[in-house]
């Protein structure tokens, strides 16, 4: 699959069949994530991968009810080692480079799996504290995206794009 065919036939997922992600697909996803560019290639992510439908459960109620986060066979908490950036960037290391670069990330995981056959969701409404405590993280990870993979059992239409006329600006705004 070349990279514009999974960039246009991806789409947020939020219905999973119940099958298994072997965990080789789940490392190659992962790497896939690694190879996103960092500020200074300080690569701040952390994965947590949740299997345990206990705790899958108490991540979907700290995404305030989203049920289907613990439907999905794995649910994948993307996180930012803020420490790792702003110990060199400072203070934009922390509020935004760090972020940045854990969002390329969590893009190449959605990537990755539709390119593998896998559904995803970036699922971004949840409560922080709530879900570090779910996760055991310490206060200097900050969780940035809560992942639900697994083998989809939707197939929803594309929701429309801005035109570029309305948002491409040549030379100036
Ligand atoms: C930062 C961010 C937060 C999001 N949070 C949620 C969420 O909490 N729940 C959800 O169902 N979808 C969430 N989404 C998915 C969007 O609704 C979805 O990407 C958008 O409607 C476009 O659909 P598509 O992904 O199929 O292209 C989020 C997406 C992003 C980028």
């Amino acid at each position: 699959m070349d990279v514009f065919e999974a960039i246009n036939g991806r789409r947020s997922i939020r219905q999973f069949t119940s099958e298994d992600v072997p965990d080789g697909d789940l490392m190659r996803i992962l790497d896939s994530a690694t190879k996103a560019p960092s500020a200074g290639n300080c690569q701040p992510w952390e994965f947590v991968v949740v299997k345990d439908p206990a705790t899958k459960q108490r991540l979907a109620r700290a995404a305030l009810g989203q049920q289907f986060v613990a439907e999905a066979p794995v649910v994948i908490v993307v996180c930012a080692n803020i420490p790792r950036t702003s110990s060199r960037y400072g203070r934009r290391g922390a509020n935004l480079y760090a972020i940045q670069d854990t969002a390329a990330a969590a893009q190449n995981i959605h990537l990755a799996a539709f390119a593998l056959g896998y559904g995803t969701c970036w699922v971004g409404a949840f409560d922080d504290e709530e879900v570090s405590k779910v996760i055991g993280s310490p206060e200097e990870i900050k969780p940035v995206a809560i992942i639900p993979l697994g083998k989809p059992a939707e197939s929803p239409a594309p929701p429309p794009r801005l035109p570029l006329e309305k948002i491409v600006h040549r030379n100036s705004f």
